[in-house]
């Protein structure tokens, strides 16, 4: 795991500023939240499951303006340290909807999750923001599932992501007349995510601007009876996986800008593997039917491809974002 160099910004944290203890904070939360990978296939913008990879923040507040970042981990060298860090941003957003002022705030991130690889980072950090507002606003300002989503929602633009993030387990998001809605639903204990990372980024803008904006009707029904067979086989029949997880919306059209991962995907399906794009790419996720499974994707991939790729065996994160309180325990 890469390290990153502390960076605190001087026109936030001028060095004249007497240093701030953890006993001044007004209050000190944790947060742990999971990477997630989106779509599933045929599932675009609706499906997400939560996977066993971890962004780590502990975030102090303060009565005062300054803001101090530290970053470890993946994606630590192109993280912003100042108001455009996007943690930051979701956490203004929250404190901005309920009408609060922003306290000044202590950030230390141990990011997991995989950045700009298709498992969800921008959304752990909206989801990671919008807990830590939950936390350090506990007690004055109540957010329940339905405004966590919500707010999370406006900042990442699709629930497919934060969905999982904020609540674990497979979910299914939606935007109805009351904004953004879940369902959580409990994997089958018979699924063994697979997660292969490249060594290359995706632009998920790129990604999307790849696809039509219409698209035939024999592609529309395909994969509506095929998402709707995937929630039967994440949940029930894992041997139906295989077909369950085709799809014709997205993954072709984006697969020119990824070819490497394309190509990852048509093989291991060739040989009879649940292998999809994870979210906009650019790694590759199968959901085997079991540990021996996924094992022998891991040699098929070896075998068909001269990409580096690493291999991520990875269980389904049920708790979705956690918040600690330093104080009182878990909110
Ligand atoms: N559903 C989204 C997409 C997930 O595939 O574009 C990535 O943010």
């Amino acid at each position: 795991m890469r390290v990153g160099v502390t960076v605190v910004p001087a026109e936030m944290a001028p060095a004249s500023v007497e240093a701030r203890t953890v006993e001044d904070a007004l209050r000190t939360v944790t947060v742990t939240v999971p990477a997630t990978s989106a779509n599933l296939g045929p599932g675009f913008d609706t499906l997400g499951l939560a996977l066993s990879i971890y962004d780590s923040l502990t975030v102090s507040s303060f009565d005062d303006d300054r803001l101090e970042i530290e970053v470890t981990g993946s994606g630590a060298e192109e993280i912003p340290r100042d108001a455009g860090n996007l943690v930051v941003r979701s956490i203004a957003h929250v404190y901005a909807d309920a009408g609060r002022r922003m306290p000044g705030l202590r950030i230390h991130a141990e990011n997991g999750v995989p950045h700009g690889r298709g498992l969800g980072s921008s959304g752990a950090a909206v989801t990671a923001g919008v807990l830590i507002a939950k936390g350090l606003l506990a007690g004055d300002v109540d957010l329940d599932d339905d405004a966590l989503l919500r707010l999370a929602t406006e900042l990442e633009g699709h629930p497919d992501n934060v969905a999982p993030a904020l609540f674990g387990g497979l979910t299914i998001a939606w935007t109805g007349e009351r904004g953004p809605q879940h369902k959580k639903l409990l994997v089958h204990r018979g699924v063994a995510p697979l997660v292969f990372v490249p060594g290359f980024t995706m632009s998920t803008s790129l990604a999307r601007s790849l696809q039509p904006h219409q698209v035939p009707r024999e592609d529309a029904v395909f994969n509506v009876s095929r998402s709707a067979l995937l929630v039967a086989a994440l949940t029930q029949s894992p041997e139906l996986l295989l077909d369950a997880t085709d799809d014709r919306l997205h993954q072709d059209y984006r697969g020119a800008a990824m070819p490497e991962t394309l190509r990852l995907v048509q093989e291991l399906r060739a040989a009879g593997f649940a292998a999809v794009v994870s979210g906009a790419g650019p790694s590759v996720l199968v959901l085997a039917d079991g540990p021996a499974a996924r094992q022998a994707a891991v040699e098929v991939a070896d075998a068909v491809t001269d990409t580096p790729w690493e291999a991520h065996m990875l269980a389904v994160d049920v708790l979705g974002g956690t918040v600690r309180d330093r104080a009182e325990g878990s909110t």
